[in-house]
């Protein structure tokens, strides 16, 4: 895939809005502010075209960009503590409407922040893929905040934690870009 031919295509508000898959497709999951919008940059590797907030809930729309005949899919985040009962039920049904879609899920990247054990959210998230047999990766954010001991330590909890095989599981930093090649590998791998 060669991401330098990267550009935005549409941001959606609704599931309906959507048009059908006509390529490969990657969509990003995770809660808010756990560096959705920041690894996909990464991948990319061009700063600025996803934008990235220090303030949670900064995507609220289904954002999509495509490189090199592959669409990727910046999914609202979930699980923002201040957000109003009203916007974590658009969330829901975006994200529920979004998944019953018939599109090609050729990978979902679903984002865990490594530092702490997964929440509630991410345990829903993880199972509904699991259980709807999406293909699915679960990249750990933000590496570069712990050391490497504690980056193995972590990395072997949640494991047990969420279930998930060895092989399906990725540290990643957006920050020192760590895991970023074993994720476009995996991306490449279900995309071709
Ligand atoms: P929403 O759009 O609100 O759902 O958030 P998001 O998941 O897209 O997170 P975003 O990429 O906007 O990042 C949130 C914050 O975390 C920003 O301040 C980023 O700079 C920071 N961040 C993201 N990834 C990393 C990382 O790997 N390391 C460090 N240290 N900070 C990161
Ligand atoms: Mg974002």
């Amino acid at each position: 895939i060669n991401y330098q031919l990267v550009h935005f295509v549409a941001s959606y508000g609704k599931a309906s809005q959507i048009p059908p898959s006509t390529c490969p497709e990657v969509s990003f999951v995770g809660r808010s502010n756990v560096g959705k919008s920041s690894i996909m940059n990464k991948i990319f590797n061009r700063k600025g075209l996803v934008k990235v907030s220090a303030t949670p809930g900064k995507t609220a729309n289904v954002n999509f960009f495509e490189a090199d005949g592959v669409h990727f899919i910046d999914l609202p985040g979930y699980g923002f503590a201040k957000r109003s009962k009203a916007e974590r039920d658009r969330w829901a049904k975006l994200i529920g409407d979004f998944f019953n879609l018939e599109r090609s899920f050729n990978l979902v990247v679903s984002l865990v922040d490594i530092r702490h054990d997964p929440s509630a959210l991410d345990h829903q998230m993880i199972e509904f893929l699991q259980e709807g047999g999406y293909p699915f990766v679960v990249a750990l954010t933000k590496a570069d905040k712990l050391s490497r001991s504690q980056q193995g330590r972590q990395l072997a909890t949640i494991r047990k934690q969420l279930d998930v095989a060895a092989d399906d599981i990725i540290v990643t930093s957006s920050e020192s870009g760590l895991g970023i090649d074993k994720l476009k590998a995996r991306i490449e791998q279900a995309c071709l």
